[in-house]
């Protein structure tokens, strides 16, 4: 009897009880600001924790670790309004990459960005969700499955 108390008791603070609880609270917390549920911030926390890591990894030779670009050559994420503009795109662009003469924020650009096939649709959702949060920029969650039906409609699919 008293095991199974014990068990009952371990259980409960490892799991059911604690998110229980907690997810009432927050359901009432988040429902004052936003409606975001407490599955979707943590999973937004982590697609920007592994989104960032991609990007010091594939991105930031070009585009710099703070988002601004370089000189003539490389145009800016930080505030760029081509990114506000063109969501869809984008989410081709970091796939397939992007030629031609291209304005971002009033400056226009002309050079290749590579195609990155390498890049599997939840690491694309990942940089996509960490550009999309920051320097300026602020639309949430880009759930990867989302992503997949985006990159299934790009020019140069298949
Ligand atoms: C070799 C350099 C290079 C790399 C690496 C690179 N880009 Fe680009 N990127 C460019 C260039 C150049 C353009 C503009 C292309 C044009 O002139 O048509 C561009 C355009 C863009 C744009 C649209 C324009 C804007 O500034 O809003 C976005 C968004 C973008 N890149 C994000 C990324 C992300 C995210 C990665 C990493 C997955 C990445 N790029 C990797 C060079 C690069």
């Amino acid at each position: 009897m008293i095991r199974n108390l014990l068990i009952m008791v371990m259980a409960c603070s490892f799991a059911a009880c604690s998110s229980g609880g907690s997810s009432e609270n927050q359901g009432n917390e988040s429902a004052e600001k936003e409606e975001v549920s407490p599955e979707e911030s943590v999973k937004l926390e982590q697609y920007m924790v592994a989104g960032e890591s991609l990007y010091n990894q594939y991105c930031y030779m070009c585009h710099q670790t703070n988002g601004e670009g370089l000189t003539d050559l490389y145009p800016p994420l930080a505030e760029s309004d081509y990114m506000e503009n063109n969501f869809e795109e984008v989410i081709c662009i970091l796939r397939y990459g992007k030629s031609g003469e291209i304005v971002v924020n009033g400056k226009t650009y002309n050079q290749l960005m590579p195609e990155q096939p390498m890049l599997k649709d939840l690491e694309i959702a990942e940089i996509a969700t960490y550009i999309y949060n920051s320097w300026g920029h602020s639309r949430g969650l880009i759930p990867v499955t989302e992503v997949t039906e985006l990159l299934s409609n790009c020019e140069g699919a298949n």
